[in-house]
Order: C-alpha cells, then structure tokens, then sequence
C-alpha cells in the first residue's frame, strides 16, 4: 500500500510574512488529515523559518533544489550537508525548470540525485516530456532517458529510497493538466520499465504527478492505480486548494 505524498513546490515565491501565514494555516488544517503525507519545498532562505515553524507537525520540508558539489568554492552553491541541518525531508531534482532554464544535463541531475541520497534526504525525481517530444511520439523514451541517467548513478537501490515525479512540460504551470489516463499511461510505463529491473521496488516507489493540478482536478488524478500524490507549483501557495488536494489524497 503506497500512502499518497503531496508536495507543494514554491518555486521563487514567499515572504516571511506570507509564508507564516501559510506555514501557520496548513499546520492546524493538516491535523484533521491521516493516511497521506504532506510536504512543502520552499526557497532556500526560508528553510530556516519552516524548520522553526514545521517541528513536531505533520508537514514535512524540503528545498527546490541542491548543489552536485559536497563544499568548496562553488559560489552561490547549496550543499545537500547544509540541507540537513535544517531540517529538510525532501529536495526536488532535475524541475524542468532547472533543466530548460539552468542547463541541468541528465549527468548533473544524477550526480544532484545521488548527492541527496548520501544526505539521507529524500530526491523528488522530475521527469517529463516537452509538448514537441510527445508530439514526436517520444515521451517515453525520453523519461526512460531521464531514469536511465538516475539509475545508472544510484542503482535501484538509490531509487528506491526516492520519489518519482512525472511531470510533464506542458502542463507547468499551463493550465494544461494531463488528463488522468494520459498521465496513468506514463505512469504506468515508469512502473512497467522499473519492474523489468526491480519488481518490488517497482511497485513500492511513489510516482507523483505534477502539473496543473488544482482542487478541480486533484481527486480524479489521484483515483488512477499508478498517481501517488502529487508535486503542486501554483496551487500549493493558496490554502483552501492546496488542502482540498491533500484531502484528495487521503487514503
Ligand atoms: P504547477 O507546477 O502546479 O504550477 O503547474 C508544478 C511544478 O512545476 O512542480
């Protein structure tokens, strides 16, 4: 029995003020929820502020992102060391974002990846096809790609003790979202391709979606046998959607 993980992504947005007040709220609504796990992964200075404030809570944290690098002159760089002394459960991996915008290669986010795990914080693995791709008739050879890179670096073992977040480019931040059987499909084929190499790790691994979900779309997705949760952008900056998803997810 896989427990459904939500995990909002900030992306570049919050003030302390904001995030108080959001951190605060989600807290007291959380405790009315069981049977799924929360998450947030915020900008890296206000990880300080959710470890102060999420101690002892049923919501977990978690950073955007990570340096390959373990220290040194690497400036403007943060360490997945540094990470765990505040706290975070969860780092994201290889956003889209990331890739497209900061050239993050399939070798760096492995090395990313791998970076994390000898933390013993949690990679949030992205992985998903530009709209050009599917068109292409390449979405899965694509992710398979992007697997490929992670597996080769940490094995199943390391992917094991990580999850998947399948999120596909066009649906960021679009409105688009995936409809549930086209993101079950990808899903399904993510599990069918770990299988062949690891059958139990296969079907214990989380696989969120990630995309466009919102409230008005949060229970349909999550129904599908193969969508544990979810990685929310905009709808985890606002309350009542972001537990409407969580309540969504409840097991
Ligand atoms: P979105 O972002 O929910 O705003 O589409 C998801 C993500 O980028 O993780």
């Amino acid at each position: 029995m896989r427990l459904k993980l939500v995990a909002g992504n900030w992306k570049m947005h919050g003030s302390l003020a904001g995030n108080q007040a959001l951190l605060t709220a989600l807290v007291s609504q959380l405790e009315e929820l069981n049977g799924m796990r929360c998450a947030v992964c915020v900008p890296f200075p206000y990880l300080a502020q959710a470890q102060a404030s999420l101690t002892g809570t049923k919501l977990a944290w978690g950073a955007q992102n990570l340096s390959q690098y373990d220290k040194g002159a690497f400036t403007g760089e943060v360490s997945a060391s540094m990470l765990l002394e505040f706290g975070c459960s969860y780092v994201i991996v290889g956003h889209s974002e990331r890739r497209a915008l900061f050239g993050e290669t399939d070798a760096v986010v492995a090395v990313k990846f791998a970076a994390a795990l000898a933390a013993g914080i949690t990679p949030i693995l992205c992985v998903g096809e530009t709209l050009e791709e599917r068109d292409a008739g390449r979405a899965e050879s694509v992710i398979a790609r992007q697997l490929d890179a992670v597996i080769a670096g940490s094995g199943m073992v390391g992917l094991a003790k990580s999850v998947i977040a399948y999120e596909p480019v066009w649906a960021i931040g679009t409105g688009k979202t995936a409809s549930p059987e086209q993101a079950q499909a990808v899903h399904a084929f993510i599990r069918r391709k770990l299988a062949t190499l690891d059958a139990d790790i296969a079907a214990a691994l989380i696989i969120q979606y990630g995309g466009s979900v919102k409230a008005a779309n949060a229970a349909e997705l999550f129904s599908q046998p193969d969508i544990d949760g979810g990685l929310i952008g905009g709808a985890s900056l606002q309350v009542d959607e972001f537990m409407a998803i969580c309540q969504a997810a409840q097991g």
